[in-house]
Order: structure tokens, then sequence, then C-alpha cells
């Protein structure tokens, strides 16, 4: 089974690359192959609201000069993925926000479907749960299945490798790592075995009455 972890941080490795490790370090240990993509340090534009991708029906978003559409690709042969991102003002950093608008967009009505997907935070002090959140949304979206922590998946440090020395951060990536490793064998033995839920149209009324 694979994972592709998206490193949402300019930084190659900086906290958010350490707590994308420390949840690696688990699956592997349970078999699990991790792809870290670096995506902070990319140039990556935002989404054109241009609804090409959804005419087009092709995975692919019509801005086709950066990684983008490669990496919808990685993320729809994985079996798990991670989202990462530092805290830029309460929220996910710039860059990382432009690509996964633009991927999940693409992706996130129908491709990713019952995998299994988590996020991870990485704060010098405080927005952590808000970036949490908003990462999260991308998951939830796509009707993706996500693996829980002991408490919100977010560790503490402000100088890349800080957060190394956050020992309640740490336990939280280790326990998330655990618990998605579970989650994907789980998923993978029911394949198969345990008829999965239809898969309903989406309904878009606007709040329109
Ligand atoms: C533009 C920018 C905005 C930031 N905003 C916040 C913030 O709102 N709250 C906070 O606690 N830290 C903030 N930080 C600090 C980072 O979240 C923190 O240093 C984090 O560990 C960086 O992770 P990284 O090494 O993966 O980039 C900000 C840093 C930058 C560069």
């Amino acid at each position: 089974m694979k994972v592709v972890a998206f490193n949402g941080s300019p930084k190659k490795e900086g906290n958010t690359y350490h707590a994308i490790k420390m949840v690696a370090e688990e699956l592997e240990k349970e078999g699990v192959e991790v792809e870290i993509i670096h995506v902070g340090n990319k140039t990556i534009r935002g989404c054109l609201a241009c609804n090409a991708c959804a005419r087009n029906k092709n995975e692919k978003c019509i801005i086709d000069n950066d990684e983008v559409n490669e990496w919808i690709q990685k993320m729809k042969e994985a079996d798990g993925i991670i989202l990462g991102s530092p805290v830029h003002y309460s929220a996910i950093a710039g860059t990382m926000k432009s690509f996964l608008d633009r991927a999940f967009y693409v992706a996130g009505s129908g491709m990713l479907r019952h995998k299994v997907g988590a996020s991870v935070v990485a704060v010098r002090r405080s927005g952590g749960v808000t970036t949490f959140e908003q990462l999260n949304n991308y998951i939830n979206y796509s009707e993706m299945l996500m693996p829980t922590s002991n408490y919100w998946n977010v560790i503490h440090g402000a100088a890349p490798g800080e957060v190394i020395g956050d020992e309640e951060g740490k336990q939280i990536m280790r326990v998330l790592g655990k618990n998605m490793a579970w989650l994907m064998k789980l998923v993978q033995n029911g394949k198969g075995t345990v008829k999965e839920p239809e898969r309903e149209d989406k309904v878009f009324t606007n709040f329109i009455r």
C-alpha cells in the first residue's frame, strides 16, 4: 500500500516535513510506502473557477504548466493521502491552498472516494486548529475516510526541527500514523468482502428554496 504526503511548507525540511515524517515512520513500520512531495516551494497559481475540469472530465486542471496534474495522478494511484501545512496567518499556507483548491476540484468528486486521508499542521503558537479544520474540509468533501489521533493533529515549533521537542505533538503524530495504517488495512481487507455504499450524485441547491 502507498501513501502520498504533500508538504505545504516553503521549507523542504521544516516542521511540517518533520510532522509528516513522524506519521510516515509509523506507516512504514506497518509496510506502507510513503512518498513526500514538496508543494510549498513551487509556483502554483490558484483555481480559475472556469469549471473546465468538470466539463472535460479528463482528470486534469486546464492550467497545465505546473505539477498539479501530475500530483492528481499520484493521488489517484495512492491508497492514502496526507495533507501537511504550516500555519500562515491562522490558515493553510498560500501555495498549498492553491494546489488543494485545484487538485480537489478535479479529484474530489469521485476519484478519492474511500481512500484514507489525514491532515497534519505545524504551528509556532496559534491557528493550528483552524488550519487543521481547513485541511480536513478537502478530505471530508471527497468522501475519504479519516483516521484520528488522541488530539487535533497539530505540532508546535518555530525554527525548522523545533517540533521534535514537542513530546505531546510527537505522540499525536505517532498515534495518527498507527491509526492510519490500521484503517488502510481495514479498507484493503474489506474490499470484495464488505459491500461499499453506492455513490450518490451530488445535489446542488445553492440554498434556493
Ligand atoms: C507568513 C507566515 C505566517 C505565519 N503565521 C503564523 C500564525 O498565524 N500563527 C503561528 O502560530 N505561527 C505562524 N507562523 C509560524 C509558522 O507556522 C511556524 O514557524 C511553523 O512551524 C512553520 O512550519 P514549517 O517549518 O513547516 O514551514 C507563520 C509563519 C509565516 C512564514
